[in-house]
C-alpha cells in the first residue's frame, strides 16, 4: 500500500500536476485514470501535501519553481552584462552611466538571491537524472552546473567586496548594504581583476550550457530541454 501511494505521487508530478484540468481528491481510492485526467489520491493525502510536491524537483524534471528561477536569472544575467556593456557608450560621470553602473550592482546582487534560493530548492528535491550521457559527459555537465553556481554567487561577491574596497555606496534598492572590508587599494585591484576575469569566463560558460542544451534538443532529441520548460 505504501510504496502503491509512493509511486502514485511520483506518476501524479509526472502528469505536471499544475496543468492537470481537474483533480480530484477521492478518500480511499488508489486509481488513476491518466486518459481523462482525473487523479484520485490515497486516503490521507492532504491537498498542502500536493501543492507542495509542485514545488519539489523530481528524477524526470525540475520543480516549477527552480524552472522560473532559472529563466529568471537568465534574464537578470543578461540585464547585469547589459549594464556594463552599455555603460562604455557615455562619457564618464554623466547621469545614466551612473544609473547603468547602479542597476549593474543592484541587479548583480538580485542574482546572487536568486542563487541561494535556487539552492534551497534543489536541496529539498533531487536534480533530474540526466539520461543517455557517457560517466564523462555527465561530469562535465555537472562541473558545469557547478561553475554556474559559482558564477552566480562569486561574482556578485567580487563585486560588493570591489566596492566595499572602493569605500563607495552598495545600493541595493533604496538600501544601503554594508562594507564588507575597508577600503583598500590593492584589495580593490585583487577584487576588480577577478571580477572582470571571472565575468569574462561567464560569457562562454553561459555559451557553452546554452549551446549545450540546445544540441541535447536538436541534434540527440532527448528531453533534457524539456526537464527545464514550464
Ligand atoms: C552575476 C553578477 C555579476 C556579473 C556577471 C558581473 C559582470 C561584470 C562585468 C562583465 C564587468 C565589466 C568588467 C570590465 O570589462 O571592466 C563588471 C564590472 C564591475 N562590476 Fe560586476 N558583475 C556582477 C555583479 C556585480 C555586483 C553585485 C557588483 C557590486 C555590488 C558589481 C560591481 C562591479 C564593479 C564595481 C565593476 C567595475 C565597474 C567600472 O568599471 O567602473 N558587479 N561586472
Ligand atoms: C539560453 C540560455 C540557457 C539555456 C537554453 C539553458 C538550459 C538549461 C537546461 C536544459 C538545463 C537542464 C540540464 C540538465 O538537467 O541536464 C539547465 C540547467 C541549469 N542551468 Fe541553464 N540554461 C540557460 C542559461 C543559464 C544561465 C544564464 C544560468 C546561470 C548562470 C544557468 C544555470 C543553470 C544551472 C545551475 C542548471 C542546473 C540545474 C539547477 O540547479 O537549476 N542556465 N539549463
Amino acid at each position: 500500500m505504501r510504496e502503491q501511494s509512493a509511486s502514485l505521487f511520483e506518476d501524479l508530478v509526472n502528469l505536471k500536476l499544475a496543468k492537470c484540468k481537474s483533480v480530484v481528491l477521492a478518500a480511499g481510492h488508489d486509481a488513476q485514470s491518466a486518459s481523462n485526467r482525473i487523479v484520485y489520491l490515497p486516503r490521507n493525502l492532504l491537498v498542502h501535501e500536493v501543492l507542495a510536491m509542485n514545488a519539489r524537483s523530481t528524477t524526470e524534471r525540475y520543480s516549477s519553481v527552480s524552472i522560473g528561477l532559472h529563466w529568471f536569472t537568465l534574464i537578470l544575467l543578461a540585464a547585469v552584462y547589459a549594464c556594463m556593456e552599455l555603460r562604455e557608450q557615455y562619457p564618464k560621470g554623466s547621469d545614466i552611466r551612473e544609473a547603468l553602473k547602479s542597476w549593474h550592482y543592484m541587479l548583480g546582487l538580485s542574482v546572487f538571491v536568486l542563487a541561494c534560493v535556487r539552492l534551497v530548492f534543489r536541496k529539498i528535491g533531487p536534480a533530474p537524472r540526466i539520461h543517455s550521457l557517457s560517466p564523462l559527459q555527465t561530469a562535465l555537465a555537472k562541473t558545469v552546473h557547478l561553475s554556474l553556481y559559482v558564477l552566480m554567487i562569486a561574482m556578485p561577491l567580487l563585486g560588493w567586496l570591489a566596492l566595499s574596497a572602493d569605500g563607495k555606496v552598495i545600493p541595493f534598492f533604496g538600501l544601503e548594504l554594508p562594507p564588507l572590508v575597508s577600503p583598500s587599494k590593492d584589495l580593490l585591484e585583487v577584487f576588480e581583476d577577478t571580477h572582470e576575469l571571472i565575468g569574462t569566463i561567464g560569457y562562454f560558460l553561459i555559451g557553452a550550457h546554452a549551446l549545450a542544451a540546445l544540441y541535447h534538443h536538436y541534434v540527440k532529441r532527448d528531453d533534457t530541454l524539456r526537464k527545464m520548460l514550464p
